[in-house]
């Protein structure tokens, strides 16, 4: 039996898969929605990182100036979350995505290097990644995949302090992450937004500038957001769910050639 809801459901997913199955250029934009299937806690909402810890005190140059041990302890703690967590379906279709579109560019806000443990391999990273540190006095930075570190960790070069190597509020985008995702959302012809509130800037514009530009832009999430009124097509649900789904419908193009 079909349920009324199920039926609109299909219908939406295949408008989207047709969107994308016509596209030349695919534009993805990630957060924190997309890794919460993975155990991965996401920032905002009832459980979300922010009602638990307070960002000013913990994720911004001021914080870390002030209180390095402290900062550093809220992310060793969250790259100890990460030690034992996995992609998701919805990280593995995105990754398959990649490989049977013409074009696909991937930009995410999410720190956890999950997209590339996925396949991805054209990842835009907005705000860094949490298994990356660098110097803050000199030129040292050094990827660290799961590694544990030192509860102060040092620069083995100048000896001043390491930090992180993600974006804190206050800080500017690294320039590279910029403008790469700014070449692909005035390129693409789609633009899909996976797992996020849409409210933090400058990646809360990105499916704006994609939009001027004539593409469409489809949102993947269980809530709407301050974005859904302007997406073309919104598919609420789970991306680990959606996703999977939508790369289905896109697969024959990939196995029989000269079906789209
Ligand atoms: P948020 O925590 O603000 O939003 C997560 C979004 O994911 C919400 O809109 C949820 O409805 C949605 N969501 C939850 N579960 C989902 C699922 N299974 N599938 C799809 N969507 C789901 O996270 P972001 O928008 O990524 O910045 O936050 C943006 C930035 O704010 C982060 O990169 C971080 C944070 O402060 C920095 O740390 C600089």
């Amino acid at each position: 039996m079909v349920r009324q809801g199920e039926l609109v459901d299909e219908q939406l997913l295949d408008q989207a898969a047709d969107r994308l199955r016509r596209a030349e250029h695919v534009c993805v934009l990630t957060g924190a929605g997309v890794s919460a299937e993975s155990g991965v806690p996401t920032f905002r909402g009832a459980h979300g990182l922010w009602k638990g810890f307070r960002a000013e005190q913990l994720a911004t140059p001021e914080a870390f100036a002030s209180d390095p041990p402290l900062v550093w302890k809220f992310y060793n703690w969250r790259r100890e979350l990460l030690a034992d967590v996995r992609p998701n379906p919805g990280h593995t279709a995105l990754a398959r995505m990649e490989t049977i579109l013409p074009r696909f560019d991937l930009i995410t806000q999410n720190v956890d290097g999950l997209h590339q443990a996925a396949g991805s391999r054209n990842v835009i990273e907005l705000h860094g990644n949490l298994w990356h540190v660098r110097c803050v006095a000199c030129s040292y930075q050094r990827q660290v995949v799961g590694e544990k570190l030192p509860a102060e960790p040092r620069c083995p070069h100048c000896g001043d302090w390491l930090r992180p190597g993600v974006v804190w509020f206050g800080e500017l985008l690294p320039t590279d992450a910029l403008d790469a995702a700014r070449r692909a959302t005035d390129a693409c012809d789609v633009m899909l937004v996976v797992g996020t509130s849409a409210v933090v800037q400058p990646a809360a514009l990105m499916a704006d500038w994609a939009r001027q530009h004539g593409a469409a832009v489809i949102e993947i999430n269980p809530e709407a957001t301050p974005l859904s009124s302007r997406a073309t097509i919104c598919l609420p649900g789970a991306s680990g769910q959606v996703l999977p789904r939508l790369l289905d419908r896109l697969q024959p193009r990939a196995d029989s050639p000269g079906t789209g």
